[in-house]
């Protein structure tokens, strides 16, 4: 069994940014598991299935193979074989996401491999449900997140840095409506684990936030 350390919490909080500079200081995988629902979001996508239609999802899930890979210590998402991870982050991408991340189909799909990967490796592993349903005998859970503003403003940052015209009010709502999806699907909802730990991340730097992870790991 390697260490596991599970960090969930709502869409901007800076999970990623976070896990993924825990496991560089640690020496561990970083393991995206929202970039495997974005990646089978978009095999959905290609396939020009709506979001609602529930039974198409489903027997879409049975021809898309979603597995990860590591180049130069970057997680890397293939579908059916074919390098996606530059698709990832688009918009439309992350509302297919949520949208379908709540059918029991879909995540049953993406489960075993998350759990393959942390029996086998020290991971630090990010998304809604790794401390609840996904590894809940991990080491060290956290549940990371920020207030709706800072989230927005963080995205809204971001977004302009890549010189992608965007609205303040609505990525903020963007947010809250994405928040409201994964926290009240029958599924697997988002919700801090009893024996996770509380980080918010609002008034806190990124060097912060992971230095105050690595020392739960202690
Ligand atoms: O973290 P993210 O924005 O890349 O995740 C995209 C969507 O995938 C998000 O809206 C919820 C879903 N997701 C999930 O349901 N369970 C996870 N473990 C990770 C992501």
């Amino acid at each position: 069994m390697g260490y596991n350390i599970a960090i969930d919490g709502p869409a901007g909080a800076g999970k990623s940014t976070i896990a993924k500079l825990v496991a560089k200081k640690k020496g561990y995988i970083y393991v995206d598991t929202g970039a495997m629902y974005r990646g089978l979001a978009i095999h959905f996508l290609k396939k020009g299935i709506s979001a609602d239609d529930v039974a198409a999802i489903e027997a879409a899930c049975d021809d898309a193979d979603v597995t990860i890979g590591y180049e130069n210590g970057m997680q890397q998402v293939y579908l059916n074989g074919e390098n996606i991870t530059a698709l990832l982050r688009n918009e439309d991408v992350g509302t297919m996401a949520s949208r379908t991340s709540g059918i029991p189909k879909v995540r049953a799909t993406l489960m075993d491999l998350q759990q393959t990967m942390a029996r086998t490796k020290d991971v630090v592993m990010d998304g809604r449900d790794i401390g609840t349903v996904v590894l809940p005998n991990a080491d060290v859970k956290v549940y990371l997140t920020a207030s709706v503003e800072c989230r927005a403003k963080r995205r809204y940052l971001e977004l302009q840095e890549k010189g992608v015209e965007c609205n303040l009010e609505e990525i903020a709502k963007d947010i809250e409506e994405r928040d409201y999806r994964d926290m009240h699907r029958e599924t697997s909802p988002l919700r801090q684990a009893e024996d996770a730990v509380l980080v918010d991340s609002s008034d806190m730097t990124i060097e912060e936030v992971a230095d105050a992870i690595i020392e739960l790991c202690k």
